[in-house]
């Protein structure tokens, strides 16, 4: 079994899931959130170097008050604990996004707390995506690179594709396989860099009900598909 080194993970599907069990979107967030921590540990077990997950983009601030305070609050509550279990499995966590308001104080505190916790862990990366754009990543890359330009600490001739990762949100390795619950088959904005390759896998299950099972049919999935990356497959070729 070839295991995915990068795996991207929109996580899809709470409201859905809890309206379709008669329950609120607040216990669907809540149960999205008790999946991902199970999910993370199946998924670095397996073998999984890098686990980036899209747990809040910069447009679900447009949200209701209630649902935007309900989902800042669960990760106030609980990300201190998930870090420290995370820590335990000696699993980097690291986060990227903009880390400014309308994100609250008391969330880039938990943000810098649980990187400082967690920097020197080896098992693998759990990348999380919390008030975050792709397009903007890409932005805030770009001025980043103007600025040491102007500072002299960069030369023009010295950009290209491996300098311009080292200036995104975090220097992370291509992502293999891309999945996104729901049956939504689109990106909105995820990692629009590190997918460049990806495998996508568009799964109707809602992301509470995503289970280690579910992970593994990704997997086989993974492995049937033929990746050239630009290439051709010389075994499967007859010229
Ligand atoms: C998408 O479902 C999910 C989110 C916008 C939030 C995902 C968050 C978690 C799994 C919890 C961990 C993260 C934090 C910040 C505590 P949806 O609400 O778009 O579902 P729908 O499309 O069915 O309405």
């Amino acid at each position: 079994m070839n295991i995915p080194n990068h795996v991207g993970f929109i996580l899809d599907g709470n409201g859905r899931w809890a309206q379709a069990q008669g329950l609120t979107r607040s216990e669907g967030h809540q149960a999205g959130f008790e999946s991902l921590r199970k999910l993370s540990k199946y998924i670095f077990d397996k073998g999984v170097k890098v686990l980036s997950v899209y747990a809040f983009s910069t447009e679900n601030f447009k949200r209701s008050k209630q649902e935007v305070d309900f989902l800042m609050n669960l990760f106030v509550k609980k990300f201190q604990e998930y870090g420290k279990d995370l820590n335990k499995e000696n699993v980097k966590v690291v986060f990227s996004g903009i880390r400014k308001a309308p994100l609250p104080m008391e969330v880039i505190k938990i943000i810098g707390e649980v990187e400082a916790l967690t920097i020197n862990n080896t098992k693998g990366t759990l990348n999380i995506c919390i008030n975050y754009d792709g397009q903007w990543e890409i932005v805030d890359a770009t001025k980043k690179i103007i600025a040491d330009i102007s500072e002299g600490k960069l030369k023009q001739e010295d950009i290209n594709k491996e300098l311009f990762n080292r200036y995104l949100y975090q220097e992370l390795p291509p992502i293999d396989l891309l999945i996104r619950t729901s049956g939504e088959n689109r990106l909105s904005g995820f990692m629009l860099w590190q997918a460049s390759y990806a495998e996508f896998y568009f799964p109707s299950i809602h992301f509470p009900a995503f289970t280690e099972k579910d992970f593994d049919e990704a997997l086989a999935i993974y492995n049937n598909r033929d990746r050239r990356f630009g290439g051709i497959n010389e075994k499967k070729t007859n010229c």
